[in-house]
């Protein structure tokens, strides 16, 4: 089976959140199952260093006002396809915006281009290249499957699936943009790009795609429901026949404590003790007063979705609990700096470091003894799963795949050996409060504590069975209907 994957970020080219992670690793996992994957990412600037050599395959003199290419290279191992667009991608700042954050206008070029030539890859417009499935990621892939149903080109149509990270970005815009996709009349249609008036892009990729997929399945039933669907839930309850919930695996190459390069001490579940070397380590980064009380991570996002403005108001709580805070993140300047202010009135008790860094995030998972993630919607994320590998138990809100990886410490939990971190309901104060409460509880019982660290590192979060899923959703979709 030859798949095309199509997405805005994979790592370790390009990385803003956990799409990137799932993107670099599905190669890998997908290949022991037969199936073939080749990348397509567009060509920003970070790309520069992997496509120096690369063969261009293909020219467009006019792809949406510019000239631009496609050029062939590598990801690790695994076949990478790159849109060199320069007028639409070589520039500075992040994948999506400006250094200051603000989106770019023309996103909807950008990625009705990049739609637009997954669309040909997938209709067999380039020799050499075909595909039997366009597996398209997230909205900025989303109007490749579009294309493909409404814009074919010539050759034979591959199979589509649209994978839904996070149903709250959905690239929207006016009515106004239509005319310039490219696209015939009809599919300004209901059950075609049109979105409340406007062009949605996330929703024409769902309308076209022949399977959807999310990344959990409770997320899978959440987003039928109007709390979750963010607009479209009417749409994911027509196609609910066709919605799966494939939950993310995490990629052994890049997230083992036995062998993560980003450690001041390596471990696995039999070396647990080696831990505190890293500790430490988080303590003299986070400008922490050394201790053995329990240090609580976070590594995230600071946003809205993740609670975050839920949690920097239980940080007195927290520490008059005992307990001290190491903070990796950035996000909305609002909770940037009342972190900054909570670290302020807490030194040596909360460090905060506002940025992004792969090293310390890895450094934190090894060395802090939980992760905090009270996220009001979670499609699966990925840190609760590095914190179970990782033996830093992880404190979620119950939603999402948050509730299908962690297996709260309830009474039962803990009787039946299979308890790997802590639940709450909800995203309120009073919650994730208690939460934290109940995690230092355990903590104070080391071999308790120990126990469900245990528990998390022996769980399997391998791609293995994901991976297997995705390729049987592929050769189903290739059966001779
Ligand atoms: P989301 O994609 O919604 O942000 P996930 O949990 O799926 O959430 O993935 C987040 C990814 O981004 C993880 O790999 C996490 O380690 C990483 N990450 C988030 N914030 C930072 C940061 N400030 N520095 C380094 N890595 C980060
Ligand atoms: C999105 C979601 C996150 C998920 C990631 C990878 O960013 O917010 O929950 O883990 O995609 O699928």
């Amino acid at each position: 089976t030859r798949v095309l994957s199509v997405a805005s970020e994979a790592y370790p080219l390009i990385k803003t959140g956990g799409l990137a992670d799932v993107v670099g690793a599905l190669p890998a996992a997908l290949a022991p199952h037969g199936v073939a994957t080749t990348t397509l990412l567009p060509g920003y600037p970070a790309l520069a260093a992997v496509t120096k050599r690369a063969k261009v395959v293909h020219r467009y003199t006019d792809l949406f006002g510019s000239p631009a290419r496609i050029l062939s290279a590598k990801i690790g191992e695994h076949p990478l396809l790159v849109l060199d667009a320069p007028a639409l991608f070589a520039r500075g700042g992040g994948p999506y915006g400006d250094a200051t954050g603000a989106d770019w206008d023309d996103n909807w070029r950008r990625f009705a281009a990049f739609g637009r030539v997954g669309a040909d890859l997938a209709s067999g417009v380039v020799a050499g290249h075909a595909y039997d499935i366009l597996h398209a990621h997230d909205w900025q892939a989303a109007m490749a499957p579009a294309y493909l149903r409404w814009a074919p080109g010539p050759g034979r149509p591959a199979k589509s699936v649209v994978t839904v990270h996070n149903i709250a970005f959905q690239g929207r815009y006016g009515a106004d943009i239509f005319s310039e996709l490219g696209l015939p009349d009809a599919a300004f249609a209901l059950d075609g790009v049109e979105y409340y008036g406007g062009v949605g892009f996330l929703k024409a990729g769902l309308e076209a795609a022949d399977a959807i997929t999310t990344v959990s399945p409770t997320y899978a039933a959440e987003i039928r429901r109007g709390e979750f669907g963010m607009g479209l839930e009417g749409l994911i309850n027509t196609h609910a026949a066709r919605v799966t919930g494939i939950v993310n695996g995490i990629d052994p190459a890049v997230w083992n404590p036995a062998s993560d390069s980003a450690l001041h001490a390596r471990y696995s579940a039999r070396t647990i003790a080696r831990r505190r070397v890293n500790k430490r380590a988080v303590e003299a980064m986070f400008g922490l007063d050394a201790g053995d009380g329990p240090i609580f991570t976070v590594i995230s996002r600071l946003t809205w979705q993740k609670g975050m403005d839920v949690l920097v108001r239980v940080l007195d709580d927290l520490v008059a609990m005992g307990g001290r805070l190491a903070l990796l993140g950035s996000g909305d300047t609002a909770l940037e700096l009342a972190f900054l202010a909570a670290a302020d009135r807490h030194p040596g008790r909360i460090g905060v470091r506002i940025g992004y860094d792969e090293p310390a995030s890895h450094l934190l998972q090894g060395g802090a003894d939980a992760i905090l993630i009270p996220s009001r919607f979670e499609p699966c994320g990925l840190t609760q799963l590095y914190g179970l590998a990782y033996g830093c138990v992880p404190v979620v809100a119950r939603t999402g795949g948050l509730s299908d990886t962690v297996i709260d410490a309830n009474e039962a939990g803990i009787a039946a050996g299979v308890a790997t971190g802590i639940q709450h309901d909800g995203v309120s104060p009073e919650a994730v409060s208690h939460a934290i409460a109940r995690a230092t509880a355990l903590y104070a019982t080391p071999d308790r504590w120990a126990t469900l660290q245990r528990n998390g590192m022996r769980a399997d979060f391998s791609w293995g069975e994901s991976g297997r899923r995705y390729a049987q959703l592929y050769a189903k979709l290739m059966e001779p209907s």
